[in-house]
């Protein structure tokens, strides 16, 4: 019966990998994957990362399991790292889980467990995946109005309009920081009003924090979803390690369910940790470890958050040269929303032709709805990236 097996669509960012590959020219640029890369086009593995792995594999002596949520220690660390200290303790549910996708996988489940039917509103748009999984767990997702393309902003009224139609029950799936796809995030305005409206139609909201510390900062970063924690009665946040920590194939993420008191937090833990048992019994544990290693060591910790701000500050630095120099060569300030993005992505208003276009004739390859990955470029790519954007009409 597997022969009745629905061919499926591949997914348009992993396509490109595949595209790319099969480019021989030289000069391509691959804006695409939403990897990390520097100047020379690698992907590192950070310093901190390779020092706890040399101290882990010294010092590991088991590899029986750990426990079915994931360890206890990861679970803690994260919690601080991305609630500091705003949040109790005692209201926190958590597991580990295979990257920060796993952590939205199960996340969309627990919503299905608690209120079969329940629908999740979607920024329009959002990453593609997000609405793959919606889909292939048989859950609506309706979307809502967020970036404006004339100003490459969020359109606050229009969010908060569409909002309004928000029912009990319903959840909002929003990005922590660094939107993916547009780059465009709300402002702190916004996300109060965010605040306001989840809470005065008895909506959950649901955290997707993928990219935190490459934005303005760790903790500005995570402040959205700190406000969203400290004042809404229950949340769900997906967080990912694969970017922050650079650990993309360890596969390390985490789902925390934050509820009004600790007795609700106990009922959401038991749910939790059934998720996990019954998808893949227990979490993968090597980059968690890892990730442990480095929050809890003081100079670790300090490394990984050099390197982080580094990381940071090249983004922002290509931000800054690729807005000058399209400024300069187009003698217009249209450009100037790139700086006004944060994080790895930004929406560059290109229609499905100009990507083509920008592929076939320029060698130059972004998600087929115009996304660009910031740190996919280096310096000695901006001058053909300026021209070719502003070649095929943009
Ligand atoms: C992206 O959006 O490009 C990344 O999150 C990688 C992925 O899995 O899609």
């Amino acid at each position: 019966m597997l022969h009745l097996l629905a061919p499926q669509t591949a997914d348009g960012i992993l396509k490109l990998k595949e595209q790319l590959a099969g480019d021989s020219r030289a000069h391509k640029i691959d804006l695409g994957v939403g990897v990390y890369k520097d100047e020379g086009g690698a992907t590192p593995i950070m310093r901190s990362i390779k020092a706890a792995e040399q101290r882990l594999w010294q010092a590991e002596d088991t590899k029986t399991y750990t426990s079915l949520p994931g360890d206890p220690a990861y679970l803690d660390a994260m919690r601080r790292l991305i609630l500091g200290s705003d949040v109790a303790e005692s209201r926190v549910a958590a597991i580990a889980t295979p990257g920060g996708t796993g952590a939205v996988r199960q996340g969309f489940e627990l919503l299905q467990m608690a209120r079969p039917g329940a629908r999740v509103f979607v920024t329009d748009s959002t990453w593609t995946n997000h609405l793959s999984i919606l889909a292939h767990l048989g859950i609506e997702a309706v979307p809502f109005r967020y970036y404006d393309p004339a100003t490459h902003a969020v359109d606050t009224d229009g969010m908060l309009a569409d909002l309004a139609q928000l029912e009990a029950g319903d959840a909002v799936l929003l990005h922590g920081c660094c939107h993916n796809p547009t780059g465009a995030d709300p402002d702190p305005e916004g996300w109060r009003a965010l605040i306001e409206v989840m809470n005065a139609r008895g909506a959950v909201p649901v955290i997707d924090l993928a990219y935190q510390g490459f934005g303005d900062g760790i903790d500005a970063d995570a402040a959205a979803t700190r406000a969203i924690a400290d004042g809404c009665a229950q949340v769900l946040i997906a967080a990912s390690c694969s970017k922050n920590f650079g650990i993309y194939r360890e596969r390390t993420g985490i789902l925390m369910a934050i509820m009004q008191d600790a007795g609700l937090r106990a009922q959401a833990q038991g749910a939790l940790t059934h998720l996990n048992r019954q998808s893949y019994s227990f979490p993968p544990d090597h980059g968690a470890r890892l990730v442990t290693m480095v929050l809890d060591d003081p100079a670790l910790r300090a490394d990984w958050q050099a390197e982080l701000e580094g990381m940071r500050a090249r983004m922002m630095s290509l931000r800054t040269d690729l807005a000058q120099a399209l400024a300069e060569a187009s003698g217009s300030d249209r450009f100037a929303y790139l700086t006004h993005h944060r994080g790895m992505f930004s929406r560059i208003g290109a229609s499905p032709g100009q990507v083509d276009r920008l592929r076939d004739e320029h060698a130059i390859y972004m998600v087929g709805d115009g996304r660009i990955n910031i740190a996919g470029l280096n310096a000695r790519d901006i001058p053909a990236l300026t021209r070719a954007m502003l070649d095929v009409g943009l």
